[in-house]
């Protein structure tokens, strides 16, 4: 029974010419949800598992037929070499394609948002109505440009062109939606008797009706409940209408499975993207890819994630994200930028103005600020602290540098790779790191430090800051320290690192 309604062809109809969307990209090619328009109807016609599914191709084809080849290996391009009406356009495809034998769906390229759900109540309705052809209507609140479906107490008589129509044929509200079932050889003998006797000079699909009407078949007629499944693309601004539309009904299907979305107006939220149940979605936030969220995250506001996995219970604010995993309970942002092969695991933390790539950041383990880690392993509960350059590209090649866990890296560090820190090992704020650093071991790598006593009163006596050390001196009853300073020694500590937790940030 299921396999009955396997379509022996569909037929996508991707021809024409996109003139009214002054663009170079044909209009096929262009995107809604994170699929073109091609690609969301070669994804419901493949649904219906056809034995044939061909896309007949003129105007962009260049550039459309390896657009089709990446979005289904199996759909068939055929070229219809002149635009010489839609009936044209179906006869060439059949004729490239073995004789057919069963139902012929044929449908448009620039009517993205038809889910292949309608698709199955038209060829169901087309089998319980034993009918030659049968076409998806709906009924619109302007039928103007459309072809109007003419009834009769049989069923459906024909279909008329709004520019060939009566004024009465016109008043008709129920629109033809270019979409149809047919039983494939009947379709295939009306097509030869199709003329272009009318106000376009074209082969009108629409003509095939009337003439299976003639020849004494049912001709029926499918209603679409929504008549916004069928709406077309000719212009820029049916196409963001469009987006529109497909973007709602992609937030109502999360919003009906448990996901918060603050603001729908300003989420996007590709196709593509899976979201879990009590995940929060704040405004201005874009969802694109295969980007998945996980139940209990808080993602936005203002947030770009392309291609990214976001763990149960992870934070990510203000942040643009591509390629990226972080793992469950993970803070991101505000203000981070995960670029691909990031990989943040279970309660680590990627914070403010910090740019990752290729970086693998171990449990637990911070990168709390003003930081880039590029090409980089950081082990569990390391803490890298503020302004750290991964300083991963020679300007020949991009090297590797691991931190191991449990370490620290002080502030304004600057880890040269390829380098090693091991587990359990200090660097010193400040430092240049161009040595490996073993376990245990502190490295400190900046010049050491001299204070100049009485440099204040010699050299800027009579400013407030000369003032400001009297009376401090004066205050702590001390004596000003003789010129010239101590002597050098060892230097008193080693940065931040030693005695004052947080001095690197957290
Ligand atoms: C067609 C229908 C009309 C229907 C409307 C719905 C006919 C004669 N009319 O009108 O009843 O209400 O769609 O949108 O069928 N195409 C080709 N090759 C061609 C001609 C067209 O591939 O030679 C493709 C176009 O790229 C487009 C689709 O077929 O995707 C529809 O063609 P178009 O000329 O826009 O048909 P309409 O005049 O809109
Ligand atoms: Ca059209």
């Amino acid at each position: 029974m299921i396999a009955s309604m396997n379509p022996a062809a569909v037929l996508v109809l991707a021809a024409g010419k996109s003139t009214r969307m002054k663009s170079r990209t044909p209009k096929f090619m262009h995107e809604i949800g994170g699929l073109s328009l091609l690609g969301h109807v070669v994804r419901s016609a493949r649904a219906l598992e056809p034995t044939y599914l061909a896309v007949v191709v003129g105007h962009g084809r260049d550039q459309v037929v390896p657009h089709l080849a990446q979005l289904d290996e199996g759909a068939q391009p055929v070229v219809q070499e002149e635009q010489r009406g839609t009936g044209h356009a179906v006869r060439t495809a059949l004729e490239a394609l073995p004789a057919l034998d069963g139902t012929v769906v044929v449908t448009y390229a620039d009517v993205p948002l038809l889910p292949v759900e309608t698709l199955r109540q038209l060829l169901e309705g087309h089998r319980q109505a034993g009918a030659a052809a049968t076409v998806l209507s709906a009924v619109v609140p302007d039928p103007s440009g459309y072809g109007r479906i003419l009834r009769d107490e049989k069923g459906v008589s024909g279909i008329v062109e709004h520019k060939d129509a009566t004024p009465e044929q016109a008043a008709i509200a129920e629109i033809n939606s270019g979409i149809y079932a047919f039983d494939a050889r009947l379709l295939t003998d009306a097509l030869g008797r199709v003329k272009a006797d009318n106000s376009q000079g074209e082969e009108y699909l629409t003509d095939v009706l009337g003439i299976l009407r003639e020849d004494g078949h049912t001709v029926s007629a499918v209603v679409a409940g929504d008549y916004q499944d069928i709406l077309g693309v000719n212009d820029q601004l049916q196409l963001a209408e469009l987006r529109r539309i497909l973007n709602d009904r992609i937030l109502a299907h999360w919003m009906r499975s448990g996901v918060t979305v603050v603001d729908p107006a300003t989420t996007w939220v590709d196709t593509t993207v899976t979201l879990e149940p009590d995940a929060t979605i704040h405004p201005n936030t874009q969802l694109r890819g295969t980007t998945t969220v996980a139940a209990g995250t808080q993602i936005g506001p203002d947030t770009t994630l392309i291609d990214t996995r976001i763990g149960a219970d992870a934070q990510v604010i203000r942040t643009h994200g591509e390629g990226a995993q972080v793992g469950a309970g993970a803070t991101v942002g505000p203000f981070a930028y995960l670029r691909p092969g990031t990989r943040l695991d279970a309660g680590g933390k990627i914070g403010t103005f910090v740019e990752t790539k290729n970086a693998e950041i171990g449990p637990g383990a911070k990168v709390p600020h003003l930081t880039y880690v590029g090409d980089a392993t950081i082990g569990e509960g390391t803490n890298i602290g503020a302004g750290t350059i991964f300083a991963n590209y020679d300007g020949v090649a991009k090297h590797h540098t691991h931190v191991g866990s449990h370490s620290f890296v002080g502030s304004d560090s600057v880890l040269v790779a390829p380098r090693q820190i091991a587990d359990g090992a200090y660097v010193a704020a400040g430092s240049t790191v161009v040595k490996d650093v073993e376990p245990g071991e502190l490295a400190v790598a900046r010049g050491q430090q001299r204070n100049i006593a009485g440099w204040v009163a010699r050299k800027r006596a009579g400013t407030r800051t000369a003032e400001a050390a009297a009376r401090a001196v004066d205050a702590s009853g001390g004596t000003p320290a003789e010129p010239g300073g101590p002597p050098d020694g060892p230097p008193r500590d080693t940065g931040s690192v030693e005695d004052v937790p947080g001095r690197s940030g957290q």
